[in-house]
């Protein structure tokens, strides 16, 4: 094995969590969980396939933890709600440490942008009477089309006006995330990913234009980030202080793939500054390219300013394709561990094949890559590619 890349192959500690290397592999919406949200046979394969491939820590995508106030997003959106849910995690934890990773559970709250045909009825919930312009995300794959006889467009599906909750539901669906951490740990997780990017509930909190509150839970970036906080205290006070919990953030929306905030780094200061003594044991910078912050008057990466204002570790994600775009942001300050989405998604290998340093036919991330079953979720998409036996690390 080279070491072309020494920081990205050193250890990290993340709070009470040692991983042997700096990879992650980034939370990604699977939809493969059964009807009831109790996670799969499918799940497990792909879960053991991208751990054998060895990275060093796999976040879950995510999953919704409470049955309540319609924290399910997607359908087949696997959950944490439930002793089945539990037990089905549970294969999944036990796969990706036999093949020598660590997993933490991502803890999903859908909010204004939920499936409405998982909502039951109900008004999705948010930080403030609002409506998502946006649509649930639908695959364009072809063979997906084919099988469900669906001819031209996917078919979009709007999301309905959003209610905004009230204080006293701001606490429960707080202790509903707790619930669902401590069933996380229950399950044999390492720990556990709070979501608050790209459009959710706790990114309508801390995102200014989708949060219009003028209670404590709204109107500056401290009240912004108050929920994410309590819902961090709350967890860390249901599962102790020997497991890991992360908090993740972006400027992007399911609904808003541009999406920048006011004040730009300001902002992004303002935010770490408010998350520098909470229970969050690190930060994650969610993109899909870390690099690029969308303000010219300071390019400075949003995940660089945050590091800085939280003085937490921080998992730098977004357009990190291979082993010297990831080194480059560990040496450069913006990150203390990367996550890899789409790359790892395609090559379950990928860090096997960037520690060889030997070169690799690397193909794009394409949508054709979300996919529905019956298909073959413990190799990768697209079919074909190299399978070695790699050694467990
Ligand atoms: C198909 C797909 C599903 C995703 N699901 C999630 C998710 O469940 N939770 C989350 O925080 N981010 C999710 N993301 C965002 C990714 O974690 C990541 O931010 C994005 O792919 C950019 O990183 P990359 O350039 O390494 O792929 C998803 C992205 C894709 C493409």
């Amino acid at each position: 094995m080279s070491e072309a890349f020494p920081t990205l192959f050193s250890p990290i500690k993340l709070g009470p969590l040692t991983v042997h290397n700096r990879i992650a592999m980034a939370p990604l919406t699977r939809q493969m969980a059964d009807a009831d949200g109790t996670p799969t046979d499918e799940m497990v394969a792909y879960y053991a396939r991208r751990a054998r491939g060895g990275l060093g820590l796999i976040v879950t995508e995510g999953t919704y933890e409470q049955d309540a106030f319609q924290s399910k997003a997607y359908l087949s959106q696997p959950g944490i709600a439930n002793a089945a849910h539990v037990a089905g995690w549970r294969r999944v934890c036990d796969a990706v440490h036999d093949n020598g990773a660590k997993i933490i559970i991502q803890l999903m709250h859908g909010g204004r942008v939920s499936d409405p045909r998982v909502l039951g009825g109900q008004p999705p919930v948010s930080a403030s009477a609002t409506q998502s312009g946006g649509w649930t995300l639908y695959t364009d794959n072809d063979y997906e089309k084919g099988i469900r006889n669906i001819k031209g467009d996917w078919p979009k599906v709007t999301f309905p006006p959003a209610r905004a909750l009230t204080v006293e539901e701001i606490h429960a669906v707080a202790d509903g995330f707790a619930e669902g951490a401590r069933r996380a740990v229950e399950a044999g997780a390492d720990g556990v990913e709070v979501h608050g990017a790209n459009g959710y509930l706790l990114w309508q909190f801390i995102t200014p234009k989708t949060n219009l509150r003028t209670d404590q839970f709204g109107g500056s970036p401290e009240n912004n980030v108050r929920f994410a906080r309590l819902v961090g205290e709350k967890i860390r006070a249901a599962i102790g202080p020997d497991k890991l919990i992360v908090l993740r953030l972006s400027q992007d929306g399911v609904d808003d793939f541009t999406g920048a905030w006011p004040g730009g780094t300001a902002y992004a200061e303002a935010v770490g500054k408010a998350l520098s003594d909470s229970a969050f044991d690190a930060l994650h910078w969610a993109s899909f390219n870390y690099r690029d912050n969308r303000f010219a008057d300071d390019p400075t990466p949003m995940p660089t300013v945050l590091k800085r204002a939280s003085g937490k570790p921080v998992i730098t994600n977004g357009g990190i394709e291979d082993g010297p775009q990831a080194e480059a942001a560990l040496v450069s300050g913006a990150a203390d561990m990367v996550a890899i989405g789409r790359p790892i998604f395609a090559h379950p290998d990928w860090a096997y094949i960037v520690r060889s340093g030997a070169p690799y036919p690397w193909l794009p991330f394409d949508r054709k890559y979300v996919i529905q079953p019956p298909l073959d979720y413990g190799h990768a998409y697209p079919m074909g590619l190299v399978d070695p036996e790699w050694p467990v690390p």
